[in-house]
């Protein structure tokens, strides 16, 4: 079996290695090929998982390459995890979004559309690859924002593919601790799109103990000290992500953000510059402890059972991104959704989770037509398509202020929009 890690020089990387040397014997791994365009990066990292792999006894090799056809070529499963322009775009864009009054967020918000438009062009070549080189490979996209880019790539790329967050899996050990259960006794009945989903029920050894956990679960907050007020909690009846609050607190979010006298991509390279200089310590054998901090946590266990169970046809449980297929009634058939599947040699098959409640339906269905637009237009560069899936994103307030962001990311990033 061959896995190949496109993006590899990530500094989630030896998250992801943990994992398959977890699972290595389980899978039958013989090869893990690290790809990444930036040798330095490839390095440093591959040098951890070589010495990871090492001080477990080499369960399987691991190469290092530039090259990503080399690393494609017969390859079983790929994963995705690149970033397209750095975290200097992300930062660019965050300040473009800002100085308009309006929230950036790279993964849900308008910073994600920019991403989304740089991205979908290099992930759609990926694709060619596999086709060419790896015809029955699985593609799994850890790519943000993750559920676009899988919807781009089940509609254009041609290839099997599953869309993973490891969200789901922070809300299901969440759910766990609160009970005092294995994460495993848990289930979630999950609905919605990646990073905007919703619990909306938790079994916990086929009990249903949503009532009694709802009290006890805060909804996750990202900033300290600002939540969700409990009687809209209580009113809402469902267990919201965090990435919510970007939505449902949308004033207090710009507000906070305003007065950071840094942006969240400023702080993450400085985290990102401080690991790599960890990764390079010869005596490292092991994914460091501040790892933690730079998020992705549950990465490994998210990545590596859902190809365990796609390899071995063993029908597991997973909460993923893949094509509606009537999952949710309410949103199109070709639509990426983040639900529940169980997965075998197959694919990731999504089970049926019925009705949207009202208040979730028409928020839902919104941001998903902003996707649908955001893969139309990075496909067929059409400005327009462009303009007007960022003038449907809830946030982006003012159509005008939709233009003028457009405008300036077409400009930064050589976008190639073309008016037709
Ligand atoms: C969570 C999200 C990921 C995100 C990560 C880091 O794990 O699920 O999609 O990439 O956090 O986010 P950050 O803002 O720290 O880059």
């Amino acid at each position: 079996m061959k896995i190949a890690v496109i993006g590899a020089g990530s500094t989630y990387t030896p998250e992801l290695a943990e994992g398959l040397l977890w699972e290595a014997e389980c899978l039958g791994l013989q090869e893990v090929w690290l790809q990444d365009i930036d040798a330095q990066r490839l390095e440093v990292v591959g040098g951890l998982v070589q010495r990871m792999a090492a001080a477990q006894g080499s369960p399987f090799e691991v190469q290092q390459v530039l090259d990503r056809v080399e690393a494609i070529a017969g390859a079983d499963f790929v994963i995705t995890q690149i970033r397209v322009g750095g975290q200097e775009a992300r930062i660019l864009d965050t300040k473009i979004c800002l100085e308009e009054g309006l929230i950036g967020q790279e993964t849900t918000g308008p910073v994600g559309f920019a991403k989304a438009l740089r991205t979908i062009p290099v992930l759609l070549e990926i694709c060619a690859d596999l086709r060419a080189y790896a015809p029955k490979a699985w593609l799994i996209n850890f790519t943000n924002p993750a559920g676009i880019i899988t919807e781009a790539v089940l509609k254009y790329g041609g290839v099997r593919a599953v869309g993973l967050c490891n969200i789901p899996w922070g809300l299901k050990n969440a759910a766990a601790r609160a009970c005092g259960a294995a994460p495993e006794d848990v289930d979630l009945e999950y609905v919605g799109l990646n990073h905007f989903s919703w619990v909306r029920r938790i079994m916990v050894q086929g009990r249903d103990r949503t009532a009694e956990l709802l009290e006890k679960l805060a909804a996750p907050a990202n900033i300290p000290g600002l939540s969700l007020d409990p009687e809209f909690q209580r009113a809402l009846g469902l267990w919201p992500n965090s990435y919510l609050n970007y939505f449902y607190l949308q004033d207090e979010m710009l507000e906070h953000l305003r007065s950071q006298p840094r942006t969240r991509g400023d702080v993450v390279r400085e985290l990102e510059a401080q690991l790599l200089k960890a990764y390079q310590d010869p005596k490292l054998r092991s994914k460091p402890k501040e790892l933690e901090k730079r998020g992705g946590a549950h990465y490994s266990t998210a990545a590596v059972w859902l190809i365990r169970d796609l390899h071995l046809n063993r029908g597991g449980r997973h909460i993923v991104n893949v094509a509606n297929n009537g999952a949710l009634p309410d949103l199109p058939a070709e639509a990426v959704v983040e639900v529940p599947c169980l997965v075998d040699a197959g694919g990731a098959r999504p089970l049926a989770m019925g009705r949207l409640e009202p208040h979730i339906r028409g928020l839902i269905q919104h941001v998903k037509a902003y996707e649908e637009l955001t893969v139309e237009a990075a496909v067929t560069k059409d400005y327009h398509t462009a303009l007007l899936a960022l003038a449907t994103h809830p946030l982006t307030t003012s159509v005008n202020k939709a233009k003028r962001i457009l405008d300036r990311f077409d400009e930064e990033h050589d976008l190639g929009l073309r008016r037709h």
